[in-house]
């Protein structure tokens, strides 16, 4: 904190397909953030705890079905749901760590056939990321760690198709970046999802 300023903190997303390593790099981000002394959150999508997210839960355990497009619309719903909490955590200067966002939500759905623009509607005017990490792991290497095939989507098959996915939405700022260099105070315009 400078003066009346407040840096606001930095959304850190953290992607790619099923036992990439996205949960472990996240913790170890925000304790080393943490030990460093710069205040932070670990967060993650889908967030199983709310209403939406026990459904969602339930879809992903296999214990209900549903049509391809409501459960897209829920994964988007639990992040809006979100929003408002992530506003005010990064307006007091919180940096947010989160384990998946909407590129999941769309590489997901997409990668089951749907049009790509269809999926990217419902999170258009998120929060955008200031920095998107993609873990890059080949899918036989996922396959072989503990847990893989538990959930409905860990197939070999459907992960190499999300993998495409993921691949199409990469953009100019889809990338490695240092993420202590953000350099936005607190009357910041947020970028938003577009
Ligand atoms: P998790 O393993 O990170 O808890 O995510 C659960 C599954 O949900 C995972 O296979 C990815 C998938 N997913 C979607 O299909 N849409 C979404 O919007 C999100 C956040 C996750
Ligand atoms: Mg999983």
């Amino acid at each position: 904190m400078m003066g009346s300023t407040i840096r606001r903190g930095t959304l850190i997303v953290l992607e790619g397909c099923d036992r990439s390593g996205k949960s472990t790099q996240a913790r170890m981000l925000v304790d080393s953030l943490t030990q460093e002394g710069h205040p932070s959150k670990l967060m993650r999508f889908p967030d199983r705890t709310t209403t939406l997210g026990k459904t969602i839960n339930d879809y992903l355990t296999s214990a209900v079905e549903m049509s391809d497009q409501a459960i897209h619309l829920l994964f988007s719903a639990n992040r809006w749901e979100a929003m408002k909490q992530m506003e005010a955590d990064l307006n007091a200067g919180t940096t947010l760590v989160v384990d998946r966002y909407a590129f999941s939500g769309v590489a997901f759905t997409a990668a089951k056939g749907l049009d790509l623009q269809w999926c990217k509607n419902p999170d258009t005017g998120l929060y955008a990321p200031d920095v998107t990490i993609y873990m890059d792991l080949p899918v036989d290497e996922a396959m072989r760690r503990g847990g893989f095939g538990e959930e409905r989507y860990e197939k070999e098959d459907f992960q190499n198709k999300v993998g495409q996915v993921f691949m199409q939405l990469r953009t100019p700022e889809w990338k490695y970046q240092p993420f202590l260099s953000c350099p936005v105070a607190h009357a910041c315009h947020w970028k938003l999802l577009g």
